[in-house]
C-alpha cells in the first residue's frame, strides 16, 4: 500500500518508514524538516536498500499537499507531523496550535477531496493528564494540562467529530506512552535539538559526555523507590504498532475513530532506567535528586489490552534492549545526524 507519512523524517517516523518498507508498503514522506534532517531518510534508504518519495513541504501548505496527493495517490496516511516539546508549547502556544491543528485540518480536507479516508494519528498519553489510577485504560478521563497536550486532545476531538459526520472514515488515534531507544543498527535514532527535555536522550548524552550530570526530578513520589514511573516503549515496537494499525484499518468493515494505547503495560522508575543504561553502556551516569518537575505525575503506564485485541500487537522489547539500542545510536553518533 502507498502510505503518506507526514513527519516521516522524525524520530518515530523514520523508524516507521523502515518497518513499512519491510512489510512491502511504500512510504511517501512529507516533512518540512523543522525538527529533523534529510540524513535520517538517507539512512532509511541505506538500511532498507529501497528508495521511496520524499517531499519537503509544510503539511499546512494546502495546494502543495493537493499536488502530492494527485501525484502519489496514497491509500492511507500516518500523521506524525507536529511539534512536541511541552515547555516550548507553554512559551509559544500559538505556534503549537497553528502547527498541530492547522496541519491536521488541511490534511483531512485534502484526504477527503482525494477520497483517502484511512488515517493513523499520533496522539499521546499526555491526553490523560494526571492519572487517577494506573494502568491507564482508554476510557480514563481526558484532561490535558499544557498546550501541547491540549493540541493532541483537540485533534482527537476533531477527528471524532469528523467520523460522526462522515462515518466512512477509519481512524486510529494511537496514544503513545514513552517512546525510547533506536534502530538496532545504530544508524537512526533520536536527535533532539538543544538540551533534551526527556529522560532517555538526557541519560544518553550524559553517558557520551555531552552533558555532565542527570537531574532526577523528585525522589519523594509515592512509588517503590520515590522516583517517577513511566511506560518506556522501544521505538521499533512502536513503529510496528503503526504497521499493525494500518492493517487493521484496511480490514475494518466499518468506520470509526478509535483511541488505542501503545505502551508495554510495565512501569519503570527513573532509577531503574539509570541502572539499565549504566549496565548497557558500561558507563556511570552521575546524577542528583532535585525537586519535582511541575506537571509530572508519580506513575503513568498503559493498559495495553485493547492494542492486543484489536491490532494483535504487543511490545516485544524490554528496557535492556531499549538502553542497548539507545546507547549504540548515541555512541556511534555522539552529535546526532551532523
Ligand atoms: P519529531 O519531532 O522527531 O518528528 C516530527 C516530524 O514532523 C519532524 O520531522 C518535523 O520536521 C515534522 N513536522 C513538524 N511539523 C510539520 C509540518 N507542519 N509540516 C511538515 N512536517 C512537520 O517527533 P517524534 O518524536 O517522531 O513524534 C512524532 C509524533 O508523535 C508527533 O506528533 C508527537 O507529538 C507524537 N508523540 C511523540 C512522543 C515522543 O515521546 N516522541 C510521544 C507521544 C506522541
Ligand atoms: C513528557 C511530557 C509528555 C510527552 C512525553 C513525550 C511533561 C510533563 N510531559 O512525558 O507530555 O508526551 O514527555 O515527549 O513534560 N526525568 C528526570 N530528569 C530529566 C528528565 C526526566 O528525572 O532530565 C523524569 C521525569 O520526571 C519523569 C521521567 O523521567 O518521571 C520521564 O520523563 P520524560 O522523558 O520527560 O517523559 P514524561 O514526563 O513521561
Amino acid at each position: 500500500m502507498r502510505v503518506l507519512v507526514t513527519g516521516g523524517a522524525g524520530y518515530i517516523g523514520s523508524h516507521t518508514c523502515i518497518e513499512l518498507l519491510k512489510d512491502g508498503h511504500v512510504p511517501v514522506v512529507v516533512d518540512n524538516f523543522c525538527n529533523s534532517k534529510p540524513e535520517a531518510l538517507r539512512r532509511v534508504r541505506e538500511l532498507s536498500g529501497q528508495d521511496f518519495p520524499v517531499h519537503d513541504l509544510d503539511v499546512r501548505d494546502r495546494e502543495g499537499l493537493r499536488k502530492i496527493f494527485l501525484q502519489e495517490k496514497p491509500e492511507a496516511v500516518i500523521h506524525f507531523a507536529g511539534l512536541k516539546a511541552v515547555g516550548e508549547s507553554v512559551a509559544q502556544p500559538w505556534r503549537y496550535y497553528d502547527n498541530n491543528l492547522v496541519s491536521t485540518l488541511v490534511l483531512v480536507e485534502v484526504m477527503q477531496e482525494a477520497g483517502c479516508r484511512q488515517l493513523v494519528f499520533s496522539s499521546s498519553a499526555t491526553v490523560y493528564g494526571m492519572p487517577d489510577q494506573v494502568p491507564l485504560h482508554e476510557s480514563a478521563p481526558l484532561r490535558a494540562i499544557n498546550p501541547y497536550g491540549r493540541s493532541k486532545l483537540m485533534i482527537e476531538d476533531m477527528l471524532r467529530d469528523l467520523v460522526q459526520a462522515e462515518p466512512s472514515w477509519r481512524i486510529a488515534l494511537l496514544r503513545y506512552f514513552n517512546p525510547v531507544g533506536a534502530h538496532e543498527s545504530g544508524r537512526i535514532g533520536e536527535d533532539p535539538n538543544g538540551i533534551p527535555n526527556n529522560l532517555m536522550p538526557f541519560i544518553s548524552q550524559v553517558a557520551v559526555g555531552r552533558l555532565p550530570r542527570l537531574r532526577i526530578f523528585g525522589g519523594d513520589y509515592d512509588t517503590p523507590d520515590g522516583t517517577g514511573v513511566r511506560d518506556y516503549l522501544h521505538v521499533v515496537d512502536l513503529a510496528l504498532g503503526h504497521v499493525r494499525a494500518l492493517d487493521w484499518l484496511a480490514q475494518a468493515t466499518q468506520g470509526g475513530a478509535t483511541a488505542i494505547n501503545l505502551g508495554t503495560g510495565q512501569g519503570h522508575s527513573v532509577l531503574e532506567m539509570v541502572a539499565a543504561f549504566e549496565a548497557a553502556s558500561a558507563r556511570a551516569i552521575p546524577c542528583d535528586i532535585v525537586p519535582r518537575r511541575p506537571g509530572d505525575a508519580a506513575s503513568c503506564y498503559a493498559d495495553t489490552a485493547l492494542a492486543e485485541k484489536l491490532l494483535g500487537w504487543k511490545a516485544q522489547r524490554g528496557i535492556a534492549d531499549m538502553c542497548r539500542d539507545a546507547w549504540r545510536w548515541q555512541s556511534q553518533n555522539p552529535q546526532g545526524y551532523v
